[in-house]
């Protein structure tokens, strides 16, 4: 009896300390992920019919597009890379897919000045039923640093659906990671079933999904942004909130984000994906064909003034000040004191509007700056204007 109840005891002290919010800092002390992930992910356009050419080619092109300059430092190999276990129980790459193994790859899209992330799951079979890493953390942690791995994206099919599982299972890979010689940024994936903002940081994640998902449609990112929009209170420096990838640019292409069918999202809409995440300090994470990027997508996953608010030193994620049936209102504080503004249009007709900016708690007057036109729009106490359908406004307001 009196053992049981110690075990309970300790458990209990055990979890509960996992709540504690906890910042991973690298061998020479600087945190992971100071500011959100930024990359491109193979798994909405390409699913598991991924290979190192392919990941050769977007290397190049995210160099040559201007996507890597911009920010987007990251290729992530998401799930349909693996080819089992050798005679040792080392995972390894699908020898038809990467014949010339992942630790070439990493040397190569390093070589562009790009970092190299992987995928797992904390389980025997990952969602596409790949082999995964339960049992093998510290195995397969090493094996990662080995090659040159810089990020984890751990999944969580096929595990049990608790919470006090998810917790011992992520921090098992933390840990495992954080012994493996190399910095590697740990992105928890469970989908925000187990409110892991509660917990992921605490287990040593740098940033955790919030949501299923992502779609390739605006039911969707209207879907994962509601969710997402709340819990800005548990991101900051080293520890983000994740509501999935940018769908931007893929234009409803057949990949797992197109599985709903139909044209994607209209220019509009990619552009308001783009606003709400980066005013939600967001991880950016594309996942379009880089190697066909058409003259809007650009504009849009290339806006270095929309980015800049993304990637802001403070780490606040924006916030909801204004919420009703047609408009959302946030409001980012910024680094040097700025403000950035997002105003949502979510009716699908034109609306015109007048936000005082104290009803956002902003007093006096400011320089407003459009972000999308790239231009100034003077100095006032509040804006007005049209809003298209579906339309997001990105602002960024320095006081006078
Ligand atoms: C889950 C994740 C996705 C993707 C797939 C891969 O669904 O949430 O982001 O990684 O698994 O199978």
């Amino acid at each position: 009896m009196a053992k049981k109840l110690f075990t309970f005891l300790f458990i209990s002290f055990f979890l509960g300390s996992l709540t504690v919010c906890a910042q991973v800092k690298d061998s020479a002390g600087n945190m992971l992920a100071p500011t959100p992930p930024m990359g491109w992910m193979t798994w909405n356009y390409f699913g598991i019919d991924i290979n190192e050419n392919i990941i050769h080619e977007m290397a190049d092109d995210m160099v040559q597009s201007g996507m890597v300059k911009a920010g987007y430092d990251h290729i992530m190999i998401d799930d349909g890379w693996q080819g089992g276990r050798d005679n040792k129980n080392n995972i390894i790459p699908d020898p038809k897919k990467f014949p010339s193994g992942i630790k070439a790859l990493a040397d190569y899209v390093h070589s562009k000045g790009i970092k190299l992330g992987i995928y797992s799951d904390a389980a025997q079979l990952t969602c596409a039923g790949f082999t995964a890493s339960l049992g093998f953390e510290e195995q397969d942690a090493k094996t990662f640093a080995s090659w040159g791995i810089d990020y984890l994206k751990y999944d969580y099919c096929h595990a049990p659906s608790d919470s006090n599982t998810a917790k011992i299972r992520y921090k098992k890979m933390a840990d495992a990671l954080r012994n493996s010689g190399r910095n590697i940024v740990f992105s928890i994936c469970e989908w925000g079933g187990r409110q892991p903002w509660f917990w992921a940081a605490g287990v040593g994640g740098q940033l955790w999904r919030t949501t299923g998902d992502v779609r390739d449609s605006w039911k969707s990112v209207m879907h994962n942004y509601d969710i997402n929009v709340k819990l800005a209170n548990y991101a900051g420096p080293g520890h983000w909130n994740d509501p999935d990838m940018l769908v931007v640019g893929l234009r409803g292409s057949k990949g797992p984000a197109g599985d709903e069918g139909g044209s994607g999202c209209n220019d509009i809409e990619y552009q308001s994906n783009m606003s709400l995440w980066c005013i939600m300090a967001s991880p950016l994470i594309a996942t379009n064909d880089v190697r066909n990027m058409n003259v809007e997508t650009k504009r849009i996953l290339l806006n270095d003034e929309a980015i800049a608010i993304d990637q802001d030193a403070l780490g606040k994620q924006g916030e909801l000040k204004i919420k009703n049936d047609v408009w959302n209102v946030l409001v980012k504080p910024l680094s040097n004191g700025d403000y950035a503004v997002a105003i949502l249009n979510r009716s699908d007709a034109t609306q015109t509007t007048t936000i005082n900016f104290t009803d956002l708690g902003l007093d006096g007057k400011y320089e407003i700056r459009d972000l999308w036109q790239h231009k100034s729009l003077g100095k006032a106490k509040s804006w007005k204007g049209n809003v298209l359908s579906h339309e997001t406004k990105l602002f960024r307001l320095k006081k006078i």
